[in-house]
């Protein structure tokens, strides 16, 4: 299908304001007031007010041929993109996206605006499926977020039938989170249901738009990007919960929050709890600015606030200045400190809509209070029954390093003592962090053993392109980096044998070249373990501290980069079981996905050019003129099972699908409890 006709297609299917309306703008008079104005110092806006002002942007040839410069030539370092023209099973049906044809298509198109020519561009790097190759441009990608005030779920039945509802606690959301808004949905509700919002929470949802809800939810499966698995991107349509730094925050989910202004409306066909005749209601979305976007009051003031590159945008030569934070932080799902943290390598995955920040309502937070060793992010909870122990782990990331791994140890060391036998490690939303937290988790949950030390992860390899090449050779013949602080530098890597790769050494060679899908790649040999023992900065215990049969994994599938590291190195080596909560019960739950190795992006790559001082190679990326990340996958994880294949195209199907019911939904203990009866039994 064309692309084009492939985004109405989505766009009719949700009856969204299509391109071509939103193009129609474009050719009303000129004399037209500025759109950007009509926005600009408001919170609340309509969406189509907001895409009156993003398609309002011409395309500027200069800046739309240096984003695809920089795409292109970003993604020479990026492991995967030979793979994804076709994954290999049991991912081919998702994932089979040519970058490159599809980039050289985008230079040949006219668009009517900018921002069409953003949404293509973004979704065609979505259509990876890969949450580490993702391009982002801040312009336009959660500058304003889209809302409605009810989230969806899918519950089961106690018969086994699935259904589509609006969530129980729909109304305590909106309304805590959505106060100077709620009035406007309030009143948008027809007859009797005017001032009604409440008696909706809990509804079954029997159509959406005219049409059987999962087209929507497929639709949006097609769009969401960030995880090959399809039931992982179905399920992205529902709202979730995740552990934060001060509470458990609450996911919106893509019915109800969407980070472009892509609806104006929904119609909906509802059966309220403890009603037999339906309800037909449409309500509006609503377009609240996101906190970080930069007031403007004017087509150029948007522009210039909101639209150029920032320092950290583009990399720097370290000779020269220190890092800036990168532009990327803003949208890595697992929170990252500030400062950049080189010495600790991350694996994170990146997504257009930005972590959330609304909390879980307070009558599905847990009670029981967090044990010594939590770390917000991190938080250990003793179960009633006395002997199961619970790790809440929202991110890899998210606290300092050192206060991570000592929490760690000490948290589950502190369910032990208080007679925890088994273990559940809740990651529902974990998009990833530091590399070496994970193995940590896994050492000190494991104790020492084969699989264990000296790695408690995967083998991985690097690509190893022309540039890259360049790279390594400039660092060590002209002693480019002291401070070792660059990724290509060799003594930061050690070979399969875990030996440490001496400083004059190009690591990226002898290269292993290979043709994947007709094409010639070529990748670095292999290298070992990168965590012990400097990464390790507490001391692991000489025994594993709870055995791996008393451990399970849950989530909702929705766990990433260092999470899967994690979670795949547990469940395969360990034979730890995983648990995937809710999802539609025909369709085969994951409970992992977008493994990666190490991910990064293109100010660091461009950070690792500069100070090579290759600025001036064909092959380097000119500095990105726009607030745009490109992210990649820079080393590539090897496979637990089939060592010589990727993990990333590797089987990761929950052991266990525990069905969502309106008394789990988003309700961490409930759903804790139910594990520990039904997988420890
Ligand atoms: C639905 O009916 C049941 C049984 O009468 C009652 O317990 C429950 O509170 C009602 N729920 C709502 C939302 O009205
Ligand atoms: C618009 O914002 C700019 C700064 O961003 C300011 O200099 C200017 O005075 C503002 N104009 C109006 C009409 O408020
Ligand atoms: C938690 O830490 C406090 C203060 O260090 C200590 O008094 C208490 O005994 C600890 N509790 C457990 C269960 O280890």
């Amino acid at each position: 299908m064309a692309p084009l006709h492939h985004l109405l297609a989505l766009v009719s299917t949700f009856g969204f304001i299509s391109v071509q309306a939103a193009s129609d703008l474009q050719a009303s008079k000129p004399a037209k007031p500025d759109p950007c104005a009509a926005i600009g110092g408001k919170k609340w806006v309509a969406p189509a007010d907001v895409r009156a002002c993003y398609s309002s942007f011409k395309v500027d040839a200069a800046i739309k041929s240096n984003i695809l410069e920089v795409v292109s030539k970003t993604l020479a370092f990026h492991t995967s993109v030979n793979y994804q023209i076709k994954a290999p099973e049991p991912f081919t049906q998702s994932v089979h996206e040519d970058l490159f044809r599809d980039i050289d298509r985008i230079s040949h198109t006219q668009y009517a605006s900018d921002y069409d020519f953003h949404i293509d561009l973004s979704r065609t790097l979505k259509r990876l499926n890969d949450g580490h190759c993702v391009w982002i441009n801040s312009c336009y990608d959660s500058s304003f977020i889209n809302y409605l005030p009810i989230p969806l779920t899918l519950l089961t039945e106690k018969d086994g039938s699935q259904s589509v509802h609006i969530v129980p606690e729909a109304f305590q959301v909106a309304s805590a989170e959505f106060p100077d808004e709620i009035s406007v949905w309030q009143n948008a509700l027809p007859g009797s249901l005017k001032g009604k919002l409440d008696s909706l929470s809990g509804a079954k949802v029997l159509l959406i738009n005219g049409r059987p809800p999962f087209d929507a939810v497929n639709a949006n499966a097609q769009i969401t990007g960030s995880y090959q698995a399809f039931g992982t991107r179905q399920n992205s349509f529902f709202s979730s919960y995740a552990r934060a730094a001060a509470s458990f925050n609450y996911i919106i989910g893509n019915f109800a929050q969407q980070s472009l202004p892509l609806a104006d409306s929904v119609n909906l066909v509802i059966q309220r709890v403890n009603h037999t005749l339906p309800d037909i209601i449409t309500l509006p979305y609503r377009s609240r600015i996101n906190p970080a976007t930069v007031p403007f009051n004017s087509s150029t003031t948007y522009r210039a606030n909101n639209c150029v590159a920032i320092p950290g945008t583009n990399g720097v030569d370290l000779h020269d200045s220190s890092l800036a934070p990168s532009t990327a932080a803003k949208f890595q799902q697992a929170p990252v400190p500030p400062t950049p943290q080189k010495k600790h390598l991350l694996n994170v995955f990146l997504d257009t809509a930005p972590l959330s920040d609304v909390v879980l309502p307070p009558a599905l937070q847990p009670t029981a209070p967090a044990l010594n060793g939590s770390f917000g992010v991190g938080t250990f909870y003793m179960q009633k029954d006395g002997k199961t122990g619970v790790l809440a782990l929202g991110s890899f990331s998210g606290a300092d390093y050192n206060l991570m791994q000592s929490g760690l140890l000490k948290g589950l060391q502190t369910l032990k003592q208080l007679g925890a036998t088994q273990l559940i490690v809740d990651v529902t939303n974990n998009g990833g962090g530091y590399i070496c937290v994970a193995h940590w988790l896994h050492r000190i949950i494991i104790g020492p053993k084969s699989t264990t030390v000296p790695e408690a992860g995967l083998d991985t390899e690097a690509r190893s392109g022309p540039l890259a090449r360049q790279i390594v050779q400039q660092i060590i013949d002209k002693n480019l980096d002291p401070n070792q602080e660059l990724l290509y530098n060799p003594l930061n890597w050690n070979d399969a044998d875990n030996v440490q790769f001496p400083a004059n050494r190009n690591w990226l060679l002898p290269a292993r070249d290979v043709t994947i899908n007709g094409r010639a790649d070529s990748f670095s040999p292999r290298l070992g373990q990168e965590c012990q023992p400097e990464g390790f900065t507490s001391t692991p215990p000489d025994v594993g501290l709870f055995e791996p049969s008393q451990v399970v994994i849950v989530s909702n599938g929705r766990c990433a980069s260092s999470c899967s590291l994690f979670s795949i190195t547990m469940s395969k080596e360990e034979g730890v079981k995983t648990v995937v909560v809710g999802g539609k019960k025909d369709v085969e739950q994951e409970y992992c996905g977008t493994v990666g190795g190490q991910s990064t992006d293109f100010s660091t790559i461009d950070t690792e050019i500069k100070t090579a001082q290759l600025k001036n190679s064909p092959l380097a990326p000119p500095d990105l003129l726009v607030h745009g990340v490109q992210g990649i996958t820079w080393r590539l994880g090897f496979g637990v099972t089939k060592t010589n294949e990727p993990e990333e195209w590797q089987e990761h199907r929950a052991d266990i699908n525990l069905p969502l019911t309106a008394a789990l939904v988003n309700n961490p203990v409930g759903i804790w409890e139910v594990v520990a009866a039904k997988v420890f039994a």
